[in-house]
């Protein structure tokens, strides 16, 4: 069921200060899917997902959600984004309520449901990200990554079909990092489809189905993440290579091979799993 959730055609953006952010960018997020948007610092990557929900229009191009344009009337805006959940970049710009609760409750309340269906949301959304012995406490008390986590709350909580999360790891601590993909994983096992801006080469290389490489407003690259990740012009852009593969590659070098049935390892776990499997095929010879 992979067709065309979201898509954007040669979509351009300029700033009110003439900033050409995004720059003839087309692009097809199937659905179901995972994709990485990396890129360096002001490469459009927060611009290109604020026309995901409408927050920005093109200059030029079309946005599409399945298959139609994006309606840009009110009605048009507040459906979209019941549809697509957004964790931004920054936390203060999602936060705005007194407390924890009230603030994951908001989404929910607004779409209407009964308080019920919405309360059990609200408290499933906390326990997913840790917070909900937080929940009565005041939004402003709180560390950067703990308002990470209530944002990611508030999107969970609204049970979007796309939720779109820039830079969502920057600022969490390594355990929160590792629940955080657990919780995306379950996303996506639940048929989600997921957009992360990220810097982390090594996560996009293990999480991701399909990588896009911004660079100035341009797209540089899109494809899966051995494709687009091991290209030198990618890796000459980004000023790195995910560890995993770059150590699979030197060992290719040396004579051995962790290629199992054309399955290259992705992750750290994968990694140690092939090179240990390597090591009793040797011991058995
Ligand atoms: N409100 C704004 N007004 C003018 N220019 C802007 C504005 N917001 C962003 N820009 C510019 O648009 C370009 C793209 O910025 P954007 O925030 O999309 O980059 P990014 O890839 O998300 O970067 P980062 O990795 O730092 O988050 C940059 O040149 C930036 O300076
Ligand atoms: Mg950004």
């Amino acid at each position: 069921m992979n067709d065309a959730i979201l898509k954007l055609e040669d979509v351009s953006y300029r700033y009110a200060d003439g900033t050409r952010a995004l720059d003839a960018c087309s692009l097809t997020i199937r659905r179901g899917t995972r994709t990485a948007v990396l890129g360096a610092n002001g490469a459009g990557k927060t611009t290109m997902f604020l026309h995901l929900n409408g927050i920005l229009r093109p200059s030029a191009g079309q946005v599409y959600r399945e298959g139609m344009p994006l309606d840009y009337s009110r009605g048009g805006l507040r459906n979209l984004r019941s549809k697509v959940g957004m964790v931004f970049q920054n936390p203060d710009s999602q936060l705005f309520s007194a407390s924890v609760r009230e603030d994951v409750s908001f989404g929910p309340m607004n779409l209407g449901l009964e308080e019920a269906v919405a309360r059990k949301r609200v408290e499933e959304a906390l326990l997913a990200v840790g917070m909900a012995e937080f929940a009565d406490r005041p939004v402003h008390n709180l560390s950067y990554g703990q308002k990470k986590r209530v944002c990611i709350a508030g999107v969970l909580a609204m049970q979007p079909e796309i939720v779109v999360l820039d830079e969502p790891m920057a600022g969490l601590d390594a355990v929160m990092q590792e629940e955080l993909t657990t919780v995306l994983e379950r996303l996506h096992a639940a048929g989600m489809t997921i957009v992360i801006a990220t810097h982390d080469l090594d996560f996009a290389y293990g999480w991701a189905d399909e990588v896009v490489v911004l660079q100035s407003g341009r797209l540089l690259a899109h494809g899966t993440p051995a494709e687009v990740l091991m290209r030198p012009e990618v890796q000459g852009k980004l000023g790195a290579t995910p560890l995993v593969a770059e150590i699979t590659r030197s060992l290719s070098l040396i004579g051995i091979d962790l290629r199992d049935n054309g399955y290259l390892p992705r992750s750290k776990n994968e990694l140690l799993k092939a090179i240990a499997a390597q090591t009793r095929q040797e011991d058995s010879l």
